[in-house]
């Protein structure tokens, strides 16, 4: 088991990778001392999978456990969602000491750990990502939200979980897709800060699309370890330290919302995108040679992600990156790497140099 801290002070965490671990869940559960009833939410495709064993580990070390399941979608980040898990919460809630487990993919996590973060006033909480995209990203560094219909997250916080419980092997049940989900945020943490990483997966993607355990349980050691220094330096994205981690997602998100987010592209497939587009745009301001532009298009296209925007028009795509929450003063915010390991924050890029390297991605 491979162990990264997360420092913040008396909110600082670990975060633990390896093979195997939930059946290790209670064990490690128990020492951190929040509470003796386990309220896990989670959905029916993952209770499926791994409610038996998370139960059987939990009683072993004396937890009480209740399943809370939610529909297994995006929907399921919803008010509506959450208010129904608190007031089942609070009429189970009479003489026991209640902590909240996330077990799943990015959906429940983000769901699970805003219900935490609100339940009086913050209920601890531990994040078990089952999903490669929420082992390397969601489940780590506290933003925790669910979504209004006009964009995804608008209602949220900051509210760190109390340990990350990251299990490997839970990744050979998911489909090629969400695999390659995952790597589409590998592939940005080797972009925006570690080049080793990146020639890595240029060297490594096969092995990691075979599922090779040694070669994933590498590649998510490697990105918390970036994600979870970033965090550390800037834990509520105001210093411009966390912003490096939307590289992609600019045009990534604007791709998800003008789609409506039907399901054409996932969040991992968004961002792929999301890195061409930007790409492109540090190509038309010179920051970045043409040869690690196309670098970066490559491997993209190597480990089987979306290389060309399909069935969405380019006016709607830029239409719904105007509405950025990120954007201040009318200006957009552009995350754009100068080479493979480096990237720059860049504000005001100009429209028309976001039009042509939008439309240059776009093949309808
Ligand atoms: N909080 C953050 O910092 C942050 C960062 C990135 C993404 N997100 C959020 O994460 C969400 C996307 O997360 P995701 O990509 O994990 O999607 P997801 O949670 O929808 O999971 C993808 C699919 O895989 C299934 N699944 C989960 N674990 C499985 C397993 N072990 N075996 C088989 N199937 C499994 C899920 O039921 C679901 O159908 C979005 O809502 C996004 O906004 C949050
Ligand atoms: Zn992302």
């Amino acid at each position: 088991m491979k162990k990264i801290k997360v420092r913040l002070g008396e909110r600082s965490y670990d975060v633990l990778i390896g093979r195997g671990l939930i059946g290790d869940c209670g064990r490690i559960i128990k020492r951190l001392r929040i509470g003796t009833d386990a309220v896990v939410i989670t959905n029916p495709r993952v209770a499926a999978l791994y409610k038996k064993s998370i139960e059987k580990a939990l009683k072993r070390d004396g937890f009480t456990v209740r399943f809370e399941l939610v529909p297994d979608s995006e929907k399921a980040k919803s008010l509506s969602t959450a208010r129904s898990i608190l007031n089942r919460l609070s009429r189970y809630d009479v003489n026991k000491r209640i902590f909240i487990i996330a077990l799943g993919g990015g959906v429940v996590g983000d769901l699970a750990g805003f219900v935490a973060s609100v339940y009086r006033r913050g209920t601890p909480y531990v994040q078990i990502p089952t999903t490669l995209l929420a082992q390397v990203d969601s489940s780590i560094g506290g933003k925790v939200a669910v979504d209004l219909s006009v964009a995804k997250n608008m209602v949220g916080s900051f509210y760190q979980p109390r340990v990350v419980i990251s299990d490997v092997s839970a990744i050979k049940t998911l489909s090629l897709r969400q695999i390659r989900n995952g790597l589409a945020e590998i592939i940005k943490y080797g972009v925006i800060k570690d080049s080793a990483l990146f020639k890595y997966v240029e060297s490594n993607y096969a092995k990691i699309l075979k599922l090779d355990m040694g070669s994933i349980e590498y590649v998510v050691f490697k990105s918390v370890g970036i994600k979870a220094g970033i965090i550390a330096r800037d834990e509520l994205d105001r210093r411009r330290v966390r912003a490096i981690l939307n590289y992609g997602h600019t045009m990534g998100h604007a791709i998800e919302a003008a789609s409506g987010y039907s399901g054409r592209y996932d969040h991992g497939e968004a961002v792929a995108l999301g890195m061409r587009v930007a790409g492109r745009v540090a190509r038309g301001l010179g920051l970045i040679k043409r040869s690690d532009a196309v670098k970066i298009e490559t491997l993209i296209g190597k480990v089987g992600l979306p290389v060309a925007i399909k069935g969405i028009a380019a006016p709607k795509i830029y239409a719904a990156h105007l509405h950025d929450k990120k954007f201040t003063r009318g200006r957009n915010r552009f995350i754009l790497a100068v080479n493979i390991g480096n990237v720059r924050i860049i504000d005001g890029v100009a429209d028309s140099a976001v039009r042509n390297a939008l439309r240059s991605c776009i093949d309808n």
